[in-house]
């Protein structure tokens, strides 16, 4: 089993040169989700994403030899350029529990500017972007101090593992276009260390999809996903969700290889009424849909019935609508989007997206 840990990996002290490493890496949408962890964020089922593209977090990352005689990892955390002391506490004790795999981390001084390109109010979850840039950044750095990751398959699977570390759905964001992570029968390389790139099995009408990101609330979520994935675990409906689940992957790559449009809108919209069925079964219940969530919901699917455009949804852990189509449908579905569903965005704020080419070092 790959667990990364190499105590080699550890620099001559006053021997290291200061540089700069820079990432962009975006954000993603899971079609199957991933709900329930155990052990070290391991996933209790298999999922799928479209990998994003307008929406990224950029990080850069300077180091330089230790100045300081501080045990442990040294890192300065800036967020938009401002010291957020939240955010680096949390950078911080990852950077930590991952010194049996990077041990030089506590032989160097680090400073990391990251940025997203949404506004961070949005309800948007950025631990995707954040934490698949910082991943990024850790194994070029790897790379550059010691040579060991040159094999382009090598860097992917590390960056992917380590960003699994930060936060589960970040390992999907390293691949090109789509990504599963979780071991599943009918994929044979499936892990649930980290995710594999899954963009070169897409029917190209899902290379053009869009996924515009309605804004139905700002507001934080009354149930956080880390407190989600935890009521998993005594959520009586689990072994069924976790028992069906590889049965609905199944269907659903079959739909993505074949071209399937209609399928693939079916499944992804079952699944994301299947993700909130758990909030709302779950001991306590929850629910994080708003009145404006399902009036949009109604209005798409009647919409969609009646013109017959290809026009489907999803829904994360929370109350905004991501809506999934083809280009080709593009301008029937902007003036649909602007006329009737702009109403129940907050500020009529939405954020289109789509199905992007991965991480980029800058
Ligand atoms: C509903 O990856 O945010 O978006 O591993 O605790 O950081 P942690 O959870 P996170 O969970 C994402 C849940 C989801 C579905 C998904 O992206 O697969």
């Amino acid at each position: 089993m790959t667990d990364y840990q190499n105590p080699n990996l550890v620099v001559h002290p006053g021997k290291v040169r200061s540089g700069k490493i820079t990432w962009r890496s975006p954000s993603n949408i899971a079609l199957i989700k991933y709900w329930g962890k155990y052990g070290n964020q391991l996933p209790r089922n298999p999922s799928i994403s479209f990998t994003l593209d307008a929406a990224y977090t950029e990080t850069i990352l300077e180091y330089g030899s230790k100045v300081s005689d501080k045990p442990g990892v040294s890192v300065d955390f800036m967020f938009h350029r401002e010291h957020n002391l939240q955010f680096s506490n949390k950078i911080e004790r990852f950077l930590t529990s991952l010194l049996p795999i990077f041990p030089f981390l506590s032989q160097i001084d680090l400073t990391i500017f990251s940025s997203n390109s949404f506004p961070h109010s949005a309800g948007i979850a950025s631990s995707a972007s954040a934490m698949s840039a910082l991943a990024l950044c850790l194994c070029s750095l790897e790379d550059e101090l010691f040579g060991t990751l040159s094999d382009d398959a090598e860097f992917e699977q590390k960056a992917s593992y380590i960003a699994r570390l930060g936060s589960g759905s970040a390992c999907r964001s390293i691949f090109s276009k789509a990504a599963l992570w979780g071991e599943t029968p009918d994929v044979k390389a499936s892990s649930n260390l980290y995710a594999t790139g899954w963009g070169h099995h897409l029917h190209p009408i899902f290379t053009t999809f869009h996924d515009d990101i309605l804004i139905i609330s700002k507001d934080e979520k009354s149930v956080s996903s880390t407190a989600g994935h935890k009521l998993m675990e005594n959520n009586p409906y689990a072994e069924t969700r976790y028992m069906t689940v590889d049965t609905r992957l199944k269907r659903l790559i079959s739909a993505l290889k074949s071209g399937d449009v209609e399928r693939f809108g079916a499944i992804v919209e079952q699944e994301a009424f299947g993700l909130h069925g758990l909030m709302m079964l779950s001991e306590p219940p929850y629910l994080l849909m708003q009145p404006s969530t399902v009036a949009a919901i109604q209005r798409l699917m009647s919409w969609r019935s009646s013109t017959k455009i290809p026009l489907y949804f999803t829904l994360d852990a929370g109350p905004n609508l991501h809506l999934l189509y083809p280009d080709e449908s593009a301008s029937k579905v902007a003036a649909f989007i602007r006329s009737e569903l702009l109403p129940f965005c907050v500020e009529g704020s939405f954020i289109p997206d789509r199905v992007g080419n991965g991480p980029r070092q800058l």
